[in-house]
């Protein structure tokens, strides 16, 4: 048993560091393919660095450009390395272009295809994420859904072969690093805070939507600590930051989850911040209209609220209530030894 798995941006690394200690355990021989998407060291190195993950086989080195010009790019480049090396099985993670990119090449040269984190939906084919994720879903021969929601999204759209509900692997990850991260020394000691992250095109590229969320972020009682991805961070030097926003370089993953656990609430265009946030009792507000990851909005948990200031104003004021949801579970292993077991069997 062969393993190419394809990686290309930070949350990726993030789910293919626990299925690849999985596969290690079980003898399985893994080589790892970076398309480079995401090359900055703080957005890339520190990921394999911190997560023991292994050194990639090579890296395609495609860097940023259109989403044509990147997902082709990897195509050509990703054909050529797959046709040497021709594995049993190529592996791919979440829905970004990397992933699109890998399944289109896998499929064609007849390699099969296996999908981590298949069936989630948005059902705004806006995004480039829905695209890559309904495409790579109707290719891929093995389809690894974290939640039963995602198994009946993948019903409706009539695919049912090779489709099996593993559990989440990025509940692995969080429970995996939190307690190494709870040792992790805090470089922002300011408390209370809130945590932010924001990069989604939808709220980048929409200058009204931005202002809007800034504003809201003027108008808090707490600091917001907001490790910037490069996107915003070129974008949001046209607009004013209000003072009570301290923007920080992009963080590592043990910091993350460093930062999720102390803070009061975590706001949000994020798909896995929504998650983690939950997972470690953070009440999280999610910048956005819909999200794909709907087990969180119970109780209140999880508020989806767009980018209207008085809608994040009102949500950060309204406390969960309840217990938080559990979700991303299945009973009696975990994700990663559950996809692990179904590729190997
Ligand atoms: C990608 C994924 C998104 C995922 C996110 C995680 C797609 C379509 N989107 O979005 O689903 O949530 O990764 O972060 O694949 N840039 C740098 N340095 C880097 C990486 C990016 O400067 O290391 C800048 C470049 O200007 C680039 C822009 O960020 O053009 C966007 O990067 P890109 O990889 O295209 O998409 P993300 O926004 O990161």
């Amino acid at each position: 048993m062969d393993i190419v798995t394809v990686v290309g941006a930070r949350p990726q690394f993030i789910k293919a560091a626990v299925v690849s200690h999985a596969l290690l355990a079980a003898g399985v021989q893994e080589r790892i393919v970076h398309t480079g998407q995401h090359y900055d060291p703080g957005m890339s190195d520190i990921f394999f660095s911190q997560l023991g993950i292994p050194a990639p086989d090579t890296n395609l080195e495609v860097g940023s450009g259109t989403h044509a010009t990147q997902t082709g790019t990897m195509m050509i480049r990703l054909e050529k390395y797959l046709l040497e090396q021709r594995p049993d099985w190529i592996l791919v993670y979440g829905d970004t272009n990397s992933t699109l990119a890998s399944a289109l090449v896998g499929t064609k040269l007849n390699i099969p295809v296996a999908h981590v984190e298949a069936g989630l939906r948005s059902f705004n084919m806006r995004m480039p994420e829905e695209v890559n994720r309904i495409v790579t879903d109707r290719i891929s021969d093995l389809l690894f859904c974290p939640t039963s929601t995602a198994v009946r999204h993948l019903e409706n759209e009539g695919i049912s072969q090779g489709v099996h509900l593993t559990g989440d692997v990025m509940l692995d990850a969080t429970r995996f690093f939190a307690e190494r991260a709870q040792r992790f020394e805090m470089v922002y000691p300011e408390s209370p805070f809130y945590l932010a992250t924001i990069h989604r095109a939808e709220n980048t590229d929409d200058p009204d939507r931005l202002q809007s969320i800034l504003k809201a972020f003027s108008l808090m009682d707490q600091t917001i600590i907001l490790p910037l991805h490069p996107r915003t961070k070129s974008i949001i030097e046209a607009f004013h930051v209000p003072n009570n926003v301290t923007i920080v370089d992009p963080v590592s993953y043990l910091e993350m989850l460093s930062l999720i656990t102390a803070a009061d609430k975590v706001l949000t265009d994020s798909g896995g911040l929504q998650k983690e946030a939950i997972w470690l009792s953070t009440p999280c507000i999610t910048l956005r209209d819909e999200t794909e990851w709907v087990e969180t909005t119970n109780g209140k948990w999880n508020q989806i609220v767009g980018a209207h200031t008085e809608s994040i104003l009102k949500a950060v004021q309204t406390d969960p209530e309840g217990a938080c949801p559990v979700f991303g579970e299945i009973p009696g292993t975990t994700a990663s030894n559950e996809i692990t077991r179904l590729l190997t069997t």
